[in-house]
C-alpha cells in the first residue's frame, strides 16, 4: 500500500483562535477550503464534548459546504454516535477523550475497552461510516482493531513526536511495524499526532501509511506563512518521502 499519502488538515485550532474572543472569525471553513486548494485531501475536525473548538454548527456547515472527505474524530459516547450517524461523515475516528487534558492525549485503549467499543464501530460501519480507532502502535491496540473489525486505525505519532533522536527511532520502528501489522490484516493504517515540519518525513516514508492528520502545527505556522503556504509545505515534503 504504497504511492500517494494523503493529507487531512484538522481544523480545531482554526475554531480556537474564533473562539477565544467569539464570534464568526476566524472561520474554520474558509481554513477548510483553504487547505483543499493547498492539497488537502480530507478535512478532519474534533467535536469534543466541552465544544471547546469545533461546535455542531461547524459540522452541519462542514457537511455542507466542503467537496472534501469530512474526517470526523469523536469520543466513544452515544451523543457522538448519534451526531455522527445524523451527518454520515465520510469517516470517524474514535478517539479517548478525557475533559482536563489540553489535547488527546495517547491513544484508545481499543483492547481494555472492547465490548463498549464494538457497538458503536458496528453502528458506525452500518451508518456507511469508515471507522478509525486512534490508538498506540503496539501489536496488542492492533489485535483489539482487528478483533473489532475496524477498516482503519490512526497511529498516535505524540510519543514519535516528543522523543529526542535515539528514542525516537525505537519508536518510529514501532509504528512501521505495527503498519505492517495492520496491512497484513486487512487495516488501512493512518498516523497523526504532533507532526510538523522537521518530523514528518520518516512517518510519511512508512510506505503502508496511507493518510497523515495534522492540526495544530499547520495552525501555528500559518501564523507566520499563512495556511495556504504552510499545508503546502507539508504536502510537498510528504510527497518528498514517497
Ligand atoms: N489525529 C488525531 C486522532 C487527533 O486527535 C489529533 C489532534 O486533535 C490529530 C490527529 C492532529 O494532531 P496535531 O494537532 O498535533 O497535528
Amino acid at each position: 500500500m504504497s504511492g500517494k499519502l494523503r493529507l487531512g488538515v484538522n481544523i480545531d485550532h482554526v475554531a480556537t483562535i474564533r473562539n477565544a474572543r467569539g464570534g464568526d472569525f476566524p472561520d474554520p471553513v474558509r481554513a477548510a477550503t483553504l487547505a483543499a486548494d493547498a492539497g488537502a485531501d480530507g478535512i478532519t475536525a474534533h467535536l469534543r464534548e466541552d465544544r471547546r473548538h469545533i461546535t455542531d454548527r461547524d459540522i452541519d456547515r462542514l457537511m455542507a459546504e466542503i467537496d472534501l472527505p469530512l474526517n470526523l474524530e469523536m469520543a466513544a459516547t452515544e451523543e457522538m454516535l448519534e451526531i455522527a450517524v445524523a451527518h454520515r461523515p465520510h469517516a470517524a475516528c474514535i478517539v479517548p477523550e478525557k475533559r482536563e487534558e489540553r489535547t488527546t492525549e495517547g491513544g484508545l485503549d481499543a483492547a481494555g475497552q472492547r465490548e463498549h467499543l464494538a457497538s458503536l464501530v458496528e453502528r458506525l460501519g452500518a451508518a456507511g461510516i469508515r471507522v478509525s480507532l486512534f490508538i498506540e502502535p503496539t501489536e496488542q491496540q492492533v489485535a483489539a482493531a482487528v478483533s473489532l473489525g475496524a477498516p482503519v486505525v490512526e497511529f498516535h505519532t505524540g510519543r514519535y513526536a516528543h522523543l529526542d533522536s535515539e528514542a525516537r527511532a525505537t519508536e518510529l520502528k514501532r509504528i512501521a511495524d505495527c503498519a505492517a501489522l495492520a496491512v497484513k490484516n486487512g487495516i488501512e493504517p493512518h498516523a497523526g499526532h504532533g507532526l510538523t515540519f522537521d518530523n514528518v518525513v520518516p512517518v510519511a516514508a512508512i510506505p503502508q501509511i496511507a493518510e497523515l492528520n495534522i492540526g495544530h502545527f499547520l495552525v501555528g505556522e500559518a501564523i507566520f506563512t499563512g495556511l495556504y503556504a504552510s499545508v503546502r509545505q507539508m504536502r510537498e515534503l510528504m510527497d518528498s518521502a514517497r
